[in-house]
């Protein structure tokens, strides 16, 4: 049967490519997390949307900065763009978000997949968040459903939900260029695991078949490059033509009893993500630290021995 929704996206990225009516994009790399923020703007009105920020931390001090976030806006106000969206493909695992500082300084309206409330939910009770915490997505200013259309300037956008890797997992494509999160990485590295509360790789598989069911031109932009065994730099933009070809992980013809056995004995093997602890509990609150406590500081909890 055919998905609607990919019909509706696949046109888009085709149309935008005919025209040569397609975004610029510029990526800021953050080497300690292996996270790449996109920075997206249509050329014709100077729209930007800013995609998957970080904030960066450290566990020890509990201390935060702003230097990469920092170039962001510093590059914005050089290119004279206007800020439209802060936008965020999932809740991330392994860094935590900017996209308050960001909207403090730059604008623009902050928008997640409208999933997220499965995840406020399971992190919620995880860390015993309390009533403080609202659970209903009111941190952010849009939640998207599957298929939901936007818009950057003058170019057409369309959201996609692609669960797997999180219940709320979304991607974004804006004109020809697809914004896919944490679902495929780089051809040569594979996929995002699958082991988080409320991942699931079979879920995860069918989201990809989807996103590899849009044309082979479409550009893909990836949240995160861990650099594979034989290339000596950081990538973070492919196509779906490269990767239905060549994704080590799940290229056509790998099916979805081989793509879950494969990913399964995969993630039994990783550790958890440095700053797992830290990056949920902002970033489940919209980037947000904590609700302070009575002595006006923010903390952030560890389950001790909870399995
Ligand atoms: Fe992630």
């Amino acid at each position: 049967m055919p998905d609607p929704v990919i019909t509706a996206a696949a046109s888009q990225i085709t149309t935008c490519r005919a025209n040569g009516h397609v975004p610029v994009i510029r990526t800021f790399f953050d080497n300690p997390t292996f996270t790449a923020t996109h920075v997206v703007h249509d050329p014709a009105t100077r729209s930007a949307a800013i995609i998957d920020s970080v904030m960066d931390y450290d566990p020890a001090s509990g201390k935060t900065d702003h230097d990469l976030a920092q170039e962001i806006v510093d590059y914005i106000a050089a290119e004279k763009l206007k800020v439209e969206w802060v936008l965020e493909t999932h809740v991330h695992a392994d860094h935590l978000s900017a996209a308050p500082w960001l909207q403090e300084r730059v604008g623009g309206r902050l928008g997640i997949g409208d999933a997220i409330l499965r995840v406020q939910d399971i992190f919620g009770k995880l860390f015993n968040a309390g009533t403080r915490f609202a659970r209903d997505g009111s941190q952010f200013d849009e939640l998207f459903h599957d298929g939901a259309r936007f818009t950057l300037g003058s170019l057409p956008a369309i959201a996609l939900h692609v669960p797997g890797h999180t219940p709320a997992d979304m991607a974004y494509i804006i004109g020809d260029a697809a914004f896919i999160g944490d679902t495929l990485f780089m051809p040569d590295y594979g996929t995002a695991r699958a082991d988080f509360p409320g991942g699931d790789a079979r879920t995860l598989y069918h989201s990809i078949r989807r996103l590899l069911s849009l044309p082979d031109e479409t550009r893909v932009f990836l949240c995160h490059d861990y650099m594979a065994p034989g290339r000596d730099e950081y990538a973070w933009e492919t196509t779906i033509g490269a990767e239905r070809r060549g994704n080590i992980h799940v290229h056509d013809g790998v099916d979805e009893s081989t793509f879950v056995q494969m990913r399964t004995a995969r993630d039994a093997t990783l550790s958890l993500p440095n700053l797992i602890m830290p990056s949920v509990q902002v970033n489940m609150r919209g980037g947000n630290l904590p609700e302070p406590e009575d002595n006006g500081v923010s903390y952030i909890k560890i389950p001790v021995s909870k399995s």
